[in-house]
C-alpha cells in the first residue's frame, strides 16, 4: 500500500465551519479511517496546514490535535510545493481574494459557499480557475445527508410518479444575544459583512433543486429581518441589517413548483431543523436531514374538510419510514473524500466553481425579486 500524502491549507480553521466540520469531522475523521483509499491501492492522507489570522488561537487548536504545520501568513503558504490544495471557510466577503491568490498559485481549490459575493465575481473565479486548469470544488453538503440520500434513492427507483411539488422549512430560533448568547455569528446577520439568510441558504436550495428535481428557471421571494436589533460576541448590540427570513417559489424545469421557507426567527415544530415535503402522483415523502418517511398513493386516507368535527386521522402515524440500507458516514467527510479523489486520481466531480456560481446567481436574483417585489427567471450560466 503506497500512501500519498497531500499538504492542504485549512483558511478560516479557527471558524465554526472551519474547525469542527472540516477539520474535525472531515480532515482529521479521514486520517482516523486510515485515509482515502483509491482502487490502485493507493490511501490518500491529508497534511492540513492551518491556517488563520490569529497565533493564539492557531497554535492552541493545533496542539489541541497533535498538529504542528499552521502559519498565519497564507502567501508563504500557498508558495509552498508540498501544499496542492488550498480551501476555504473564512467570512464570506474574505473569501474572493483568497482564491484568487490560490489560482495565481496553481493550487486546486475546494471552498465552503457561496463562492463569492456576486455572480459576476464568482463565474470569473470558474473561468479563472479554468483558464489555470486546477481543479475546483465548492461545498454542498446537504446532498450527502441521510435524509436527501434516501429521498434521490426514491427518485431514481420511480417511487413519486410524476413530482408535482416540493415544500421546504428550514429554520430554528436564533437567540437574539441579550438574555442567551446567540448561536450563530454576528456577521450573518449584517449585510454589510456579508450576512442575511437568502446569502447562506439559497445556495444550499439551489444545489438540493437541481441535483433532485430540475434547474431553476424562476424565483419570487419576499424577505424580511424580523429581529432588527441583537447582541454581538462582545455583548454590544448591534443594527441587524441583513434578512432573518426568506419565503421562497421556486419554479423548476419540468414544471415542479419548489416553495421553501427559511427563517432563524422561528421555533421548530417539526422532527428535524430543515424537511422537504415531495408530492408525487403516485406517492409523497418527508425527509429531513437523516429521516426519510413516505406514504403510497394505496395507502393515502381520504380525509373529508368539517370543521365542526375533530380529526379522527393520525396522520403523522400513516407514513412509513425508508430504511437506511447502507451506512452514511458525515456529509462533509463524504465529500471531502469525493474531491480528494478527484484532484489525485482524476475521478469525476460535478460540484465546481461553476455549479457554486449557480447557487451565488439563485440568492442574487431571489434578492433581487424581493427588493422589485418581482418574480424573476433565472437564465443558465455557462463558463
Ligand atoms: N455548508 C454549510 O452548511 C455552512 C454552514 C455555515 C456557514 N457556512 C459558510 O462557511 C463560512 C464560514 O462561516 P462560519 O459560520 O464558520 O463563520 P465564523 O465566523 O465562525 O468563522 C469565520 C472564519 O473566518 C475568519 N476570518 C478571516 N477574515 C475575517 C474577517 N475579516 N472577519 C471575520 N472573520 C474572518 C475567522 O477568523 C474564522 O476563522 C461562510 O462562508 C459561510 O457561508 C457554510
Amino acid at each position: 500500500m503506497t500512501r500519498r500524502s497531500i499538504g492542504i491549507i485549512v483558511n478560516g480553521v479557527t471558524g465554526r465551519m472551519g474547525y469542527r466540520q472540516h477539520l474535525v469531522r472531515s480532515l482529521l475523521a479521514i486520517r482516523e479511517s486510515g485515509g482515502v483509499a483509491l482502487a490502485d491501492g493507493t490511501t490518500i492522507w491529508p497534511e492540513p496546514v492551518l491556517v488563520g489570522r490569529n497565533e493564539t488561537k492557531l497554535r492552541e487548536l493545533a496542539e489541541r490535535h497533535g498538529l504542528t504545520d499552521w502559519t498565519t501568513d497564507l502567501t508563504s503558504a500557498l508558495a509552498r510545493d508540498d501544499v496542492e490544495i488550498y480551501f476555504d471557510a473564512q467570512v464570506t466577503q474574505q473569501r474572493e481574494k483568497a482564491i484568487r491568490q490560490a489560482i495565481e498559485a496553481g493550487k486546486h481549490i475546494y471552498t465552503e459557499k457561496p463562492l463569492a459575493e456576486d455572480t459576476a465575481a464568482a463565474l470569473d473565479l470558474a473561468r479563472a480557475a479554468d483558464a489555470a486548469g486546477v481543479r475546483t470544488g465548492v461545498v454542498q453538503d446537504k446532498l450527502f445527508l441521510p435524509g436527501l440520500r434516501k429521498l434521490k434513492r426514491l427518485i431514481d427507483g420511480g417511487f413519486f410518479g410524476r413530482i408535482l411539488s416540493v415544500r421546504g422549512e428550514f429554520g430554528y430560533w436564533v437567540f437574539e444575544g441579550d438574555w442567551q448568547p446567540a448561536q450563530r455569528p454576528s456577521w450573518n446577520y449584517r449585510t454589510e459583512d456579508g450576512g442575511g439568510i437568502v446569502v447562506d441558504m439559497f445556495p444550499h436550495w439551489h444545489y438540493v433543486l437541481e441535483e433532485l428535481f430540475g434547474r431553476v428557471t424562476a424565483v419570487s421571494c419576499v424577505t424580511a429581518t424580523h429581529v432588527p436589533e441583537r447582541v454581538d460576541e462582545a455583548g454590544h448590540p448591534y443594527a441587524a441589517t441583513a434578512d432573518d427570513a426568506a419565503y421562497g417559489i421556486f419554479e423548476l424545469d419540468g414544471g415542479v413548483i419548489a416553495q421553501i421557507n427559511s427563517s432563524w426567527a422561528v421555533r421548530v415544530y417539526r422532527d428535524e431543523l430543515v424537511e422537504f415535503q415531495v408530492d408525487g402522483t403516485e406517492g409523497s415523502a418527508i425527509a429531513g436531514l437523516r429521516n426519510c418517511r413516505v406514504q403510497h398513493r394505496a395507502l393515502t386516507p381520504k380525509p373529508v374538510w368539517n370543521p365542526d368535527l375533530p380529526a379522527t386521522e393520525d396522520f403523522r402515524a400513516q407514513w412509513a419510514e425508508v430504511p437506511d440500507n447502507e451506512e452514511f458516514d458525515n456529509g462533509f467527510k463524504a465529500q471531502w473524500e469525493a474531491y480528494l479523489r478527484h484532484v489525485v486520481a482524476g475521478e469525476p466531480f460535478r460540484w465546481d466553481f461553476l455549479a457554486g456560481a449557480r447557487g451565488v446567481q439563485l440568492a442574487e436574483l431571489g434578492l433581487r425579486s424581493a427588493r422589485e417585489g418581482a418574480r424573476v427567471e433565472v437564465p443558465e450560466l455557462r463558463s
